[in-house]
């Protein structure tokens, strides 16, 4: 499907389930991203999901976001459990505004719900010539070193800079050795996972991917990872006033009350210490790793991010693929309401 056509169809749906012309624009766009970028367990396939939490008012349809200023550079987001991307959208642009202006913007959301790929954010700051770094706490997923049973989420941690290139440098990643969108569209489509990511729920490893979410997903990196989440939960949840501890209500599965996911965004400006030089710099430090001699079968170092850009030129061209069982849940969602 064109991607255009998606976005149109996507908005229509989000506005059928009581989201404002603007906030089910921003869904949209959003969802189409998380597709053109070749991460669709974070695009359409969770299009369902939303919807039955917004009619279910678990998710706010008309929130009423408030921004408290805590200082020049400093923000604090209350999203009354409004959409994840409409809370991260609003926190962005003022983290943005404010390291342009100061040098450095810290704002924290509290009452926010799932939003999406962390890169969608980074990216709007590094396109203004600006370092990010984004940080959000997700349901419980991962059991933390030492435990059998999850309680950290997949907790991304999102890294992105200028690159004096067209790519910006975006490292994105979970701290889980999968993301678990990945898992759940494995179990929707009856495909098997690579062994090593995941435990049954009496802590075997298993392939089976319904199995692997009613266990338990393993960190990356063994205690290191499993520190690193804690690090997100940390910074997300306890420090911005939001769900922490395992919390994290998940989105598919518990419908009790909203989710009350935080996140947190830093952005600076990259030329703080080293002025005009930063973007010299940081194209000589890429270029050193790049002309590595490389192992046997890799073509090209690539640094985080580029992969992405590349996937999503390609399917901006090529159009959006939708599997079969997603497109009669979001068949059925446009004729539902
Ligand atoms: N909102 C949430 O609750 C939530 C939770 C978990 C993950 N996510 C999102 O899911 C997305 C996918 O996460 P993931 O862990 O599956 O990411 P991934 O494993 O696909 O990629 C992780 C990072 O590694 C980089 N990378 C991949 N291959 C590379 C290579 N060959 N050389 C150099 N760098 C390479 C990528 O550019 C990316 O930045 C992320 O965007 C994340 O924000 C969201």
């Amino acid at each position: 499907m064109k991607p255009f056509k998606v976005k149109t169809l996507v908005k229509n749906i989000f506005k059928n389930f009581g989201l404002s012309n603007i906030n089910a624009s921003i869904c949209a766009n959003y969802i189409l991203m998380a597709e053109l970028y070749g991460a669709p367990s974070h695009g359409l396939a969770r299009l369902k999901m939303y919807c039955n939490r917004l009619e279910k008012k678990i998710i706010n349809p008309k929130p009423k976001i408030k921004v408290k200023k805590i200082s020049t550079s400093i923000f604090h987001i209350d999203a009354n459990n409004s959409m994840g991307f409409v809370a991260a959208d609003i926190a962005i642009k003022i983290a943005i505004k404010n390291a342009k202006k100061s040098g450095i913007s810290l704002v924290a959301v509290k009452n926010s719900g799932h939003y999406g790929l962390s890169s969608f954010y980074a990216e709007q700051a590094v396109k203004k010539n600006l370092m990010v770094w984004c940080f959000t706490n997700a349901p419980p997923a991962i059991a933390p070193y030492g435990s059998k049973k999850s309680l950290f989420g997949t907790n991304p941690i999102c890294f992105g800079t200028p690159s004096g290139n067209k790519v910006p440098f975006i490292l994105d990643t979970s701290m889980s050795m999968i993301n678990r969108g990945k898992i759940r569209v494995a179990a929707k489509l009856g495909h098997k996972i690579p062994l090593g990511l995941a435990l049954d729920k009496f802590g075997k490893q298993t392939t089976n991917a319904k199995k692997a979410l009613e266990g338990t997903q393993l960190p990356i990196g063994g205690f290191r990872g499993s520190g690193l989440a804690w690090i997100i939960d940390i910074m997300s949840g306890v420090f911005t006033g939001s769900n922490h501890g395992g919390k994290v209500k998940d989105p598919f599965d518990d419908f009790t009350g909203p989710q009350n996911v935080g996140h947190l965004f830093l952005v600076l400006k990259p030329n703080l210490f080293v002025g005009k030089n930063y973007i010299k710099r940081i194209k000589e430090n890429i270029k050193m790793v790049k002309k590595l001699p490389k192992i046997k079968g890799v073509k090209e170092i690539l640094y985080p991010g580029q992969g992405r850009g590349l996937r999503y030129k390609q399917n901006l061209k090529k159009g959006i693929v939708i599997p079969k069982n997603i497109l009669q849940e979001i068949r059925k969602l446009n004729v539902i309401k």
